[in-house]
């Protein structure tokens, strides 16, 4: 305890460091996660806490997962309000992107990376909350997307094609979504070098140069789509190998000695040769992107999951190792795990979620899961508290405080929400 009657610190085991003083007390500040409680008192036999920011009573004794409940409330809540509103605030064939100073998003084109997530989070909000107006919007978006699945020059077709229109299929039986996901398969295979053992990434600039091939880390989150198809059609049968061979290159490129992650490798097309590794968006060519990151985790838990092999669980072991020995205190990544922090580097909320959602996918793939629940769940605590829900704060997000890239920081970022919502999703136990 430090301080005077009217401004008073106090230390809890539990709750860590609390402010409060005469004027204010039973009412205390909690500063982690940027919350007013109430101290309850004898009414209930054992100490109470009222949280202002969920509006709920929570018993001392209670853990990490009743806390989440109560705040997953709120973020609902809030997501629920955001989607009734986009339907207004969003261009009807314009994608939200990030969000601009102002707080609104930024509409861009269907053609984006990100065009997926704004469909893919109508899905997940008609599956929290049922409401017809969410289904409505979800459709039509991933029926606008299906123009993209015949696109040969980009790698992002999981994000773009696959992620809405396999949502979709769990509320709809029309087979034209198996066939849309089919001919995305087939763009993206398009893409592949057997010479490099990858798909290839990026078509611009210095990245496409003479015979230059370039794969970055987050590629791994579009093996999904190869396998799913390879799965479900003989002819595409041989994506398997493709997406294995892509995670095993990945493997052997994009990591260091200790299980960071080098955004970009560029190989020489005509021999699969490393000619020169470095980021696009992290700090330094050296450092490690924290989204980078979270994509390597989140790719090779599902790279795992849907190959039983042992040698991916093990490298997403190892880059999640990396990944929580590098957090801050609450458990949200800066955006690049090596920017100076003289600077006060920009934190990235989507990377937390992705990796959130990741964690509880490993949970139910192995033995001692419930310890990667229990990462999962202090993470989510994080993110739906005022520290970084939107709730109160002029961004149209979700999430705020994402950082997209060293350039574009602190912000809303459609792929952040998506991302938590997901995570929520596969806590509840709904994914
Ligand atoms: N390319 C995906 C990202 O910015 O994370």
């Amino acid at each position: 305890m430090s301080g005077t009657d009217d401004s008073l610190w106090i230390f809890d085991q539990r709750h860590g460091w609390v402010w409060t003083g005469e004027a204010i007390f039973p009412n205390l500040y909690q500063p982690f996660f940027g919350e007013w409680w109430q101290l309850g008192d004898g009414d209930f036999g054992e100490r109470h806490f009222y949280n202002y920011w969920t509006a709920s009573w929570i018993a001392e004794a209670e853990g990490n997962e009743a806390w989440l409940e109560a705040r997953v409330g709120t973020a609902l809540q809030y997501a629920r309000r955001q989607g009734v509103a986009w339907l207004n605030q969003v261009p009807a064939d314009q994608f939200p992107d990030e969000t601009l100073s102002s707080g609104a998003w930024e509409p861009r084109p269907i053609t984006v990376w990100v065009s997926g997530f704004y469909p893919a989070i109508f899905w997940r909000l008609y599956e929290f909350t049922g409401f017809p107006q969410f289904r409505t919007e979800a459709m039509r978006r991933t029926l606008m997307i299906e123009t993209q699945r015949t696109r040969t020059n980009t790698h992002d077709l999981g994000f773009i094609v696959f992620l809405p229109t396999l949502l979709a299929m769990r509320h709809s039986d029309d087979p034209r979504h198996e066939e849309t996901i089919l001919i995305a398969a087939q763009s993206l295979a398009s893409r592949y070098s057997a010479t490099v053992g990858a798909t290839r990434s990026w078509d611009w600039g210095v990245f496409r140069q003479g015979n230059r091939f370039t794969v970055i880390v987050d590629n791994m989150m579009n093996l999904e789509l190869l396998i799913w198809a390879s799965q479900r059609h003989e002819q595409l049968a041989g994506y398997y190998e493709m997406a294995v061979t892509h995670a095993d290159t990945t493997m052997r490129e994009h990591f260091r000695e200790d299980d960071s992650t080098w955004h970009v490798v560029v190989f020489d097309e005509r021999d699969g040769s490393v000619e020169l590794k470095r980021t696009w968006q992290g700090y330094a060519d050296d450092s490690t992107w924290s989204r980078g990151q979270a994509w390597a985790i989140y790719g090779y838990i599902s790279m795992y999951r849907l190959t039983g092999e042992e040698r991916y669980l093990d490298q997403a072991l190892r880059a999640l190792d990396y990944y929580m020995a590098n957090l801050p205190p609450d458990g949200v990544p800066y955006y690049d795990f090596d920017a100076p922090l003289v600077n006060a580097p920009a934190r990235d909320s989507s990377a937390a979620a992705i990796v959130a959602s990741a964690l509880l996918e490993l949970e139910g793939l192995v033995e001692n899961g419930e310890i990667y629940r229990e990462m999962a769940v202090d993470m989510l605590n994080m993110l739906a508290s005022p520290q970084y829900l939107a709730l109160g704060h002029p961004e149209q997000s979700i999430l705020r405080r994402g950082s997209h890239s060293h350039s574009r920081q602190d912000r809303g970022l459609i792929y952040g929400d998506y991302y938590f919502l997901e995570a929520i999703a596969r806590w509840m136990g709904e994914d």
